[in-house]
């Protein structure tokens, strides 16, 4: 393990108020996001879509790493440019999802469990040739009536745990993301309640397979009210919630956090981050980036709608969000960068 140099791409994936922007849907998710849309559900328009993304000029200004999927780190752009090729020219590190996916979890009904750990040294050694610096694995867990369960949170736990300790024997910086969905009535205190469990159980296990915290990264959900609950917290208590959470479950080595958005719209998702930095920056020990998906690309795929026409429009508002959220990293996040000041 080269532990310099998993310290030294950790530290660059949150330096610069950059962050990471997540575009690596699995095709049954892409599928799903093209249908609401019309747009075909064919990898020919996800290549498309993709190259849409990853050829935005001046991305590389507000991210630092882009998260892929397994199908599109093997594509090209139209002209033959292997898509790895244009995201490092554009000065951006390149990421890839190494989990399987979720599956309904045997005795634990209602919950998930994410598999992938079969094989899993191969593959990333497979990564690390092409070029990738670091990978992701997500976790996610449920709120509702009587779960999550402890079996659940325990299973996903370890399997994260296991799989950051062999993407740090190869090389590449583990972005751990155990998700606690918005889905439901619950309370925020009930969402802060199970990410404490859930945080707390995650860096146990993290310990127990002797995974470097500096050579990491944290990728969680905000403390939030659960969707349909008919309180919902402020954008300040939503900054306090999560922080103290992570304050209390998250040792100070870890190199960076970065929020998932899990949901959120564009616009609530980049005042919170801000809200977040605001109130906390200055003495928050990790540096308190994002990492999102929907909340930086939806924008962009709602203008695209799968047409040559609109590709460049689509571009600048994924470039738009991206901005945002780099300046949501430094407090600066305002209705007059939004557009939308009288
Ligand atoms: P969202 O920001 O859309 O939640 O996506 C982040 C992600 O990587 C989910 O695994």
């Amino acid at each position: 393990m080269n532990v310099q140099k998993l310290i030294e791409t950790a530290k660059i994936l949150v330096a610069d108020n950059k962050g990471l922007l997540a575009m690596d849907e699995s095709n049954p998710t892409c599928n799903k996001r093209f249908a609401k849309l019309g747009i075909p559900q064919t990898e020919e328009a996800r290549r498309i879509y993709r190259e849409l993304i990853i050829t935005t000029p001046n991305l590389g200004d507000y991210i630092s790493g882009a998260i892929l999927y397994d199908e599109t780190i093997r594509q090209k752009k139209q002209d033959g440019t292997p898509f790895l090729q244009v995201i490092t020219e554009a000065g951006i590190m390149l990421g890839i999802k190494v989990d399987m996916g979720t599956k309904e979890m045997a005795g634990h009904s209602g919950e998930k469990i994410t598999e992938g750990l079969d094989g899993l040294r191969d593959r990333l050694k497979e990564y690390v040739q092409m070029g990738a610096s670091f990978a992701k694995w997500r976790a996610v867990i449920t709120i509702g009536d009587r779960i999550p369960s402890r079996g659940c949170i325990e299973a996903n736990s370890q399997a994260l745990a296991r799989y950051a300790a062999l993407c740090q024997e190869v090389g590449l910086v583990p972005i751990v993301e155990p998700e606690v969905l918005m889905d439901g009535e619950h309370t925020e205190e009930r969402c802060y309640k199970v990410t404490e469990e859930v945080l707390h159980t995650v860096f146990n296990h993290l310990y127990t397979q002797r995974v470097m915290l500096e050579g990491m990264i944290l990728k969680p959900n905000m403390v939030l009210s659960g969707l349909t609950c008919p309180e919902q917290a402020s954008v300040d208590e939503v900054a306090d919630t999560t922080v103290n959470c992570l304050l209390q479950n998250v040792p100070a080595a870890v190199s960076g956090i970065a929020f998932l958005s899990g949901g959120q719209s564009s616009e609530l998702a980049s005042a919170r981050l801000n809200a977040i930095n605001l109130r906390f920056k200055s003495r928050s020990p990790w540096a308190l980036t994002f990492s999102f998906g929907r909340a930086i690309q939806q924008p962009a795929l709602d203008i695209w709608q799968g047409k040559e026409a609109n590709v460049s429009k689509a571009q600048q508002a994924l470039l738009h969000r991206a901005k945002c959220n780099w300046a949501a990293r430094q407090g600066e996040y305002n209705a007059g960068i939004e557009g939308t000041e009288a």
